[in-house]
């Protein structure tokens, strides 16, 4: 049986730069390609998407706090903020919607500031190391969820 579902996904600070930015950590395509093959999986299975990028941490957190008016799931990769940012921890405990948190990089294996995250502590899982495999392994843990009612 198909889903229906409305995702919202969320791209952090310097993500815009994907493809020109450290291509021997975050890979040689760009955001738009990741998009594109995000709504492809999705209008495949019935799904809905949103996806909205963001260099601004309070842009960020409006966006979750408007997501638990329309969104069943959350999609993010936080980037930088992943580190540092309370307020986008505390917006997702406030909306309550299943989150996936997405990193490209195995966050594990590089320096030691990035392997803590504020927002592991209010996913629902994480998805990591993956290149850009990572969102659509993201949007399959997404549509699972969906099918199990949450
Ligand atoms: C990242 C990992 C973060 O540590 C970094 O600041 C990013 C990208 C990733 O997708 O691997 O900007 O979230």
């Amino acid at each position: 049986m198909q889903n229906t579902g409305k995702i919202l996904i969320i791209h952090g600070p310097n993500l815009n730069l994907l493809g020109e930015r450290e291509p021997q950590i975050y890979g040689n395509f760009s955001l738009e390609e990741i998009n594109q093959e995000l709504l492809k999986e999705a209008s495949q299975n019935q799904l809905d998407l949103k996806i909205v990028q963001s260099n601004h941490e309070g842009e960020i957190v409006e966006t979750i706090q408007n997501a638990r008016n329309w969104a069943n799931i959350i999609i993010i990769n936080p980037a930088a903020y992943t580190h540092t940012s309370i307020a986008i921890r505390d917006a997702l405990a406030a909306v309550q919607l299943p989150t996936i948190e997405v990193h490209l990089s195995n966050i594990h294996a590089r320096e030691s500031f990035r392997q803590t995250s504020y927002i592991s502590l209010v996913a629902t899982g994480q998805v990591i190391g993956f290149g850009k495999y990572s969102y659509i392994l993201a949007l399959k843990a997404a549509e699972l969820l969906l099918q199990n009612g949450k």
